[in-house]
């Protein structure tokens, strides 16, 4: 029986014994129900004398090697045995086990997070990611050992410029709103090293977009303006154009909107922003519904970010880490984050040709760009290269998907003009 088949126990009945073996039952003295866990502490287990691992007797060799080793100062050997739970094998298996079945899993409910969470965890994800030869690297092995890695971070960063159009992408930023916050800091360094700084005061922000876009603008210290959205759903332009002036650092839209609206006007937009002086941000974590028909990048826009977990499949919030990769036009480039990933030696076109059939490329070579490259960038937003599991799996998404896409690296059909 599993635990939510439990009848209902009656008002004030002690809790359940937990007998399904998940180490949690649903219960409550008041008639509710609510998630208890029941799996005691492993101290609860712990018999004198038990022991799961029997040490083997140490060889002659041994021992003469420890007789020659100096002795451990006093003040720092203990004074008690250490407070260990003393249990057998079965046991501590067990007990683990039982614990490890309080995690949620994809077999067991897609991966929640309200409304911002694509409900598609493909295992095939799962599979690739836990490949030994990625599960087991680490983003400090030299570039001689990642050469796997750096080319699935350089590949999907080159989808993702293609998908949007984009000039250059940093996978770094953990989560759609911290793509945002590193867009606005660029935004900032840009209008910063023109001498626009001080200047450049207020983030426009459409009544339509996403609740974390003005939350951002506010967290780099912009002021925001509320644009109000017209009988169509879309940005009303008299009020944009009113709005915008030497003082406006960016507008900030989320397109498709939340209202599920495409910005039908987006060129007088993006061109009265520009006219401006001012940076087009594009929220594309609805891009989904607009995935190879319309390019941020074709329509102008200077930077946008990509929800991996709204577009890509990638799982988020009860699942795991997020990653939220930004992409920008050629006058943001030089103040991205830094590393990126870099082909160092080889034919771009060619790597990522192979790439889509499924074939490594031999003789290539890639790397991390090294630290100071580009010294207008922002700097790190994150550790290392970003949450690369998530990488992972949007890569192996993408790649997945690739026979009902178009071309290799997608040729989208605009629908922006
Ligand atoms: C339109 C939009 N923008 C931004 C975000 C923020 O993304 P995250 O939850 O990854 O920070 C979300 C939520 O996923 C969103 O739906």
């Amino acid at each position: 029986m599993s635990v939510t088949e439990r009848p209902a126990p009656t008002a004030g009945a002690p809790l359940d014994e937990d007998r399904s073996g998940r180490g949690a039952a649903f219960s409550s003295p008041e008639g509710g129900e609510q998630l208890r866990v029941v799996e005691p502490l492993i101290f609860a287990a712990s018999r004198p004398g038990r022991r799961d691992v029997r040490f083997p007797t140490p060889s002659d060799a041994a021992r003469a090697a420890a007789a020659s080793q100096p002795d451990i100062p006093a003040d720092a050997l203990r004074s008690a045995p250490a407070h260990l739970p003393e249990v057998s094998e079965l046991d501590l298996l067990r007990h683990f086990n039982r614990l490890s079945h309080l995690n949620h899993a994809i077999d067991l409910g897609f991966y929640p997070l309200g409304s911002c969470t694509m409900k598609y965890n493909p295992k095939v994800n799962e599979w690739a990611a836990r490949l030994a030869g990625l599960s087991e690297s680490h983003p400090l092995d030299p570039a001689v050992l990642s050469q796997g890695s750096l080319e699935l971070q350089w590949l999907l960063a080159e989808l993702l410029r293609e998908i949007s159009g984009m000039a250059a992408v940093s996978l770094q930023p953990a989560a759609g709103a911290q793509g945002e916050l590193t867009g606005l800091l660029m935004t900032r360094a840009y209008h910063r090293s023109r001498g626009e700084g001080e200047q450049r005061t207020t983030v426009l922000v459409p009544d339509s977009s996403h609740g974390t876009n003005p939350a951002t603008a506010t967290m780099v210290g912009y002021q925001t303006v509320t644009i109000r959205s017209n009988e169509r759903g879309g940005i009303d332009l008299g009020e944009l154009r009113d709005a915008l002036g030497p003082y406006t650092a960016a507008l900030m839209i989320t397109n498709p909107s939340t209202l599920g609206i495409f910005e039908d006007q987006i060129d007088q937009v993006v061109a009265a922003v520009h006219e401006a002086g001012a940076i087009a941000y594009m929220d594309g974590a609805n891009l989904n519904a607009i995935l190879g028909r319309f390019r941020a990048g074709d329509a102008g826009f200077d930077v946008m970010h990509f929800n991996l977990h709204k577009t890509f499949s990638t799982p988020h919030g009860g699942g795991g880490p997020g990653a939220g990769p930004v992409g920008v036009s050629q006058r943001l480039a030089p103040f991205l984050p830094e590393p990126l990933a870099l082909l160092v030696d080889g034919d771009a076109r060619e790597v990522k040709r192979n790439a889509w059939a499924g074939r490594s490329t031999p003789g290539v070579r890639f790397a991390l760009e090294a630290e100071g490259t580009r010294p207008e960038s922002i700097g790190k937003v994150r550790a290392f290269a970003g949450n690369f599991g998530m990488h992972l799996r949007a890569y192996t998404y993408m790649i997945s998907r690739r026979r009902s896409w178009t071309t290799a690296f997608i040729r989208p059909r605009s629908i922006s003009r």
